[in-house]
């Protein structure tokens, strides 16, 4: 695909990160403001979706212009606005959408609506200009956990994804039965760090002999129904052995299932985007495995990870390049679905 001089500001407001980023060309990350909302919401262990609106339009004003600022460009440089449009909390994307769509028809440029999910694929493309599909991917994230094959721009099929909780849903709500607070996957992984992952066997959800689709609400469940049984027995559970068998039952079910994807459609390379993707046992598992099948591997570095505007920009430029534009009534999509990937 032709490069093209593009300036683009992007918007994520999907969640509880209020996120804007100027991006230069598709890949040169000029600038990505993230302002975390985790300190509000970490009093009630998870997201409170009214709060998080509150707080991202209280933001979204400081935070663009922080973006701008620290590109050092102007209103008048900027050639298309990216924002996320779905899926994701309804109040939190509206403030997004909302300010995307009034610089749009303010500024009289482009809106590129994009979908958050490819937002999380792209950023594998911001740390690397030089990746070129196919690719299989693999998106876990707090909402969504799928392995997708990327033929092309644009062109991407599901071809496994949860039938239950997200994968980073499970590591949230385990962690919150352990008593680490939110979010959970960060605390797990450092906790894991102290424990044998082969101490206690928590069940794998394999599914049918040819499935790609996961499951993680067993796993869950037996980890909690442990922490109980232990709590009314007064028995003290290692808490770090408990933390690394949970994260390494998850972890070998989506490398090997992720690595069979590949194999499946010959695809060379596999990345990983989403939250759950800034997991070190999840990269170092599956660079192996998949070294030994002869994949490369491919990760964001663990801030373009996690919900950023500059993943947006990114997936914004190839919907620019393509012509595709949003029109001004353009709106929140809660649940958009894989499919209109
Ligand atoms: O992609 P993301 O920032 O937001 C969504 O789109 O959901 O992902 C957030 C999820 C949370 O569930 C969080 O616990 C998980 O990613 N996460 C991790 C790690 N860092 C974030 N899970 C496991 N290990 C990590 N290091
Ligand atoms: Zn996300």
């Amino acid at each position: 695909m032709p490069a093209l001089k593009c300036t683009i500001l992007a918007l994520e407001t999907s969640c509880d990160e209020t996120s804007a980023a100027v991006v230069a060309d598709g890949y040169r990350v000029k600038s990505n403001i993230i302002s975390s909302q985790v300190p509000t919401h970490q009093k009630f262990g998870g997201v409170v979706p009214e709060i998080a609106s509150r707080k991202h339009l209280e933001n979204i004003t400081v935070v663009i212009q922080r973006a701008m600022d620290a590109a050092g460009v102007t209103f008048g440089d900027l050639d298309a606005i990216a924002v996320t449009y779905g899926p994701g909390l309804v109040g939190a994307l509206l403030v997004g959408v909302s300010a995307a769509k009034a610089m749009a028809y303010a500024l009289r440029v482009p809106l590129l609506g994009v979908h958050h999910l490819v937002g999380h694929i792209y950023a594998n493309f911001l740390e690397d200009p030089g990746l070129t599909p196919p690719l299989v991917c693999l998106v876990v994230s707090g909402g969504h956990t799928s392995i997708l094959y990327m033929a092309g721009h644009g062109e991407m099929r599901v071809m496994g994804r949860t039938r239950d909780d997200a994968a980073g849903e499970a590591f949230d709500k385990v962690a919150r039965a352990m008593g680490l607070g939110y979010p959970g996957g960060p605390a797990v992984e450092k906790l894991a760090l102290e424990g044998n992952p082969l101490a206690i066997d928590f069940p794998r959800a394999w599914l049918e002999e040819d499935s790609l689709d996961f499951s993680f609400s067993g796993l869950k469940s037996a980890v909690l129904n442990l922490l109980n049984r232990a709590c009314q027995a007064g028995e003290e559970l290692n808490l770090a052995d408990v933390a690394a068998g949970f994260q390494q039952a998850v972890v070998e079910v989506l490398v090997e299932k992720t690595v069979r994807a590949a194999r499946q459609v010959n695809a060379p390379r596999i990345i990983l985007a989403g939250g759950v993707a800034a997991n070190n046992s999840l990269r170092r598992l599956l660079t192996a495995r998949a070294g030994q099948e002869g994949l490369a591997v491919g990760y964001p570095s663990p801030i373009l990870c996690t919900d950023n505007a500059a993943m947006i920009a990114c997936a914004g430029y190839f919907k620019y390049l393509k012509g595709e534009y949003a029109s001004l009534d353009l709106n929140a999509v809660p649940n958009l679905p894989l499919e209109v990937l």
